[in-house]
């Protein structure tokens, strides 16, 4: 019985801490979707693509504490990622333009930027990163929490998918074969990025010939 009362308490405590972080996934969500929507309606290119958002499971949060030796006290400040956002975009260059545009923002404050595009990880993974500090209005009044917005193009979002899934099906430890094929894999998705930047860019050229 007093088992069972205390695991009542402590996901009472979990649902406690995670509403401010589901409250901050759907009000950022909603907001680059809006972006999108207000380039489109302007008729202008909207470098973003797609927006996806996860409020970190419980399971994996523990995972990460016990991985980082981080304690109860000290999860807001250090796990950065239980409010995660994804904006995905058509080409690399509208990468540091969907940069921009949070970086001007008075709604997110920037704290952090990791730049693995211009330099990928050892992975082959690349992706922009941008930590902020967002306030989330809920009835126990406002909170200033902390988000993961990683940024990337389609291709880099296919490879990281693929990527991630293998590392979950091998437990971390995919076979070298394999993680070898990865990092060529990872090199393609490169070519591939500029090839389409390339492409776009003279029909835009072309485009702006025919109009002169
Ligand atoms: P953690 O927050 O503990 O992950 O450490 P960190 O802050 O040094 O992480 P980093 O900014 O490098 O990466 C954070 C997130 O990026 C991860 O949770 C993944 O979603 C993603 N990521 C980083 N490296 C890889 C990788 O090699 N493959 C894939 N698929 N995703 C990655
Ligand atoms: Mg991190």
């Amino acid at each position: 019985m007093i088992v069972k009362e205390s695991c009542f308490m402590e996901i009472r405590l979990w649902r406690e801490l995670l509403i401010p972080y589901e409250l901050a996934v759907k009000d950022l969500v909603m907001k680059f979707k809006l972006l999108q929507k207000e380039h489109r309606e302007k008729n202008l290119y909207s470098p973003i693509e797609q927006v996806t958002g996860r409020v970190k499971s419980i399971n994996s949060i523990l995972e990460k504490m016990q991985a980082k030796h981080v304690s109860w006290e000290e999860l807001e400040e250090k796990i950065e990622d239980i409010a995660g956002v994804r904006i995905i975009c058509q080409f690399c260059e509208d990468i540091e333009k969907v940069a921009a545009l949070i970086r001007n923002r008075s709604d997110m404050r920037v704290l952090e930027e990791k730049d693995y595009v211009t330099q990928g990880k050892d992975s082959g993974y690349r992706s922009y990163h941008m930590i902020v500090s967002y306030c989330a209005e809920t009835l126990a009044g406002k909170k200033e929490i902390h988000a993961e917005i990683q940024i990337r193009t389609l291709a880099m979002n296919f490879w990281a998918t693929i990527e991630h899934s293998l590392q979950y099906k091998y437990k971390g430890n995919v076979p070298a074969d394999l993680a070898g094929r990865l990092t060529e894999a990872a090199n393609s998705v490169l070519k591939l990025d500029e090839e389409m930047s390339l492409v776009r860019s003279e029909v835009m050229d072309a485009q702006k010939s025919m109009l002169h």
